[in-house]
């Protein structure tokens, strides 16, 4: 079989063995990356005088035709194709004869593979940054439409004191605009070209990777061979921006199953983005909220896979290397399925603000706003506490509601009982970044600037 090491071995490869070697069923998506680092490598390689100008014109056109027989799906791969790269430069050997047979000049698949799989890198973080954008602009608009709508916020899962719905879309879109963050810092540490790295040490022939990495685009190129075919950094960047990124949208599909169930009622998802059950006819299941709470474990997973695979690798290039590419395909696509359907489903959802109000006007709620009565007459906090934590309990025993037991009390005096008043506790969240009306207004203009400048580094 015609591998493109074939010279030095007698016979064919083991089954096997190919079956576990070969990458090309994952690594053919890169295509595009590979043909572009190709033509690069060609112009290249006829400036410095390696090839002819005819040459490199027919590798040109020979790699234009591959690069269109794999867009349009006409390209027959061969079983002796054991990865992309083989693959596309048997096609182009093939079209181009003996000009073909030069494409390989002074490269190594070792900086190749680095290379496409680095451009594949840039795209792929630039469109999921740009999907965690969108995101966030639907978590924008819905804290937009959610005016003073209030909820209990909770602690430990136990109501705490009530907050704007908008202050808690935004608390997820914040966590979301660092994860942008994340996912454009590691695109510029990707953002180096390995070509002309060679196999491990670099070429003896002339060379120009300053010339390969400005034609590709890449902001710079390796400093050193060695290190530019054996970097896998920028994928377990990649993969640990992706993961945290899936820990938090995990956490909104949380949010989300628990905040449909008939026991919170706080929403009502969209038929489109809810699912039934085969046996019980009156369900109607969160199963996109699941996903996304679930998805994160495979998120985690791939990125300690990852880490194990690089850890202890001696320098330079080692084929453990190529368990690379599976993991960060397979992040992306579950980050950007996540993304659409969460994106579809809170877009669409219908939040029960009655509910929520009812549910966050518990007179407990202002159990802190009396005590900061108390401050605010000149008393301590922590006898203050102890003061409402006191009137609360006479309250749970049945001594009275709390809101007679407060308008009776001479310590906290008679406008007190007003904080009980429903909607009274959100709106005395004043202090910047508070749950507040007040501050909730100057967050989301800071929240647009936000967004507007996470838009300018895309
Ligand atoms: N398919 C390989 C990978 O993904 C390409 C590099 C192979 N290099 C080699 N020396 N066998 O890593």
């Amino acid at each position: 079989m015609a591998t493109l090491w074939h010279g030095r071995f007698e016979g064919d490869s083991n089954e096997a063995l190919q079956a576990l070697n070969d990458s090309l069923p994952f690594d053919r998506r890169m295509f595009q990356d590979d043909i572009a680092g190709s033509r690069a490598h060609v112009r290249m390689l006829a400036r410095v005088g390696l090839m002819t100008e005819d040459d490199a014109t027919a590798v040109l056109e020979a790699l234009d035709a591959t690069e269109a027989e794999m867009t349009d799906g006409s390209f027959t791969f061969q079983a002796s194709d054991e990865d992309l790269h083989t693959a596309v430069e048997r096609r182009v050997t093939e079209l181009a004869g003996d000009a073909g047979a030069r494409l390989h000049t002074g490269r190594s698949r070792n900086d190749q593979v680095a290379t496409d799989l680095r451009l594949w890198t840039l795209r792929e973080l630039t469109d999921l940054s740009a999907l965690v954008t969108s995101f966030q602009d639907t978590l924008a608009s819905r804290a937009d439409d959610a005016g003073e709508a209030y909820l209990p916020g909770y602690t430990h899962l136990q109501q705490a004191q009530p907050v704007l719905l908008a202050h808690h879309l935004l608390a997820h879109g914040w966590a979301l605009s660092r994860d942008v963050d994340r996912l454009l810092d590691a695109r510029d540490r990707a953002d180096v070209s390995p070509l002309g790295a060679g196999a491990l040490a670099g070429s003896s022939l002339p060379l120009d990777p300053d010339g390969v990495a400005a034609d590709l685009g890449f902001a710079a190129r390796f400093e050193n061979s060695l290190d530019a075919v054996s970097d896998r950094d920028f994928v377990a960047e990649a993969l640990f921006a992706l993961a945290l990124l899936g820990v938090h949208l995990s956490r909104i599909g949380e949010e989300l199953v628990l905040w449909s169930t008939d026991e919170f009622g706080f929403v009502d998802l969209d038929d489109a983005f809810s699912t039934g059950s085969s046996m019980l006819p009156q369900k109607k299941n969160p199963d996109i909220a699941e996903l996304a709470r679930g998805k994160a474990g495979r998120l985690v997973g791939h990125l300690t896979g990852l880490l194990t695979s690089l850890k202890g690798l001696p320098l330079a290039y080692n084929k453990d290397l190529q368990e690379d590419k599976e993991p960060l395909f397979d992040a992306c696509d579950t980050i950007r399925l996540t993304l659409l359907a969460l994106n579809g489903m809170v877009s669409t959802l219908v939040f029960q603000t009655d509910r929520m109000a009812e549910a966050a006007d518990s007179p407990y709620a202002a159990a802190t706003d009396l005590a900061e009565h108390l401050v605010a007459a000149g008393m301590p906090f922590r006898d203050a506490h102890a003061v409402v934590g006191a009137l609360v309990r006479a309250a749970l025993v049945g001594e009275g509601s709390l809101a007679d037991l407060v308008a009776a009390d001479e310590r906290l005096g008679p406008e007190a009982a007003d904080l009980l008043d429903p909607g009274t506790a959100v709106r005395r969240r004043t202090t910047p970044g508070g749950a507040g009306p007040g501050p909730v207004a100057v967050q989301r203009g800071r929240f647009s600037e936000q967004l507007a400048a996470q838009r300018t580094r895309l």
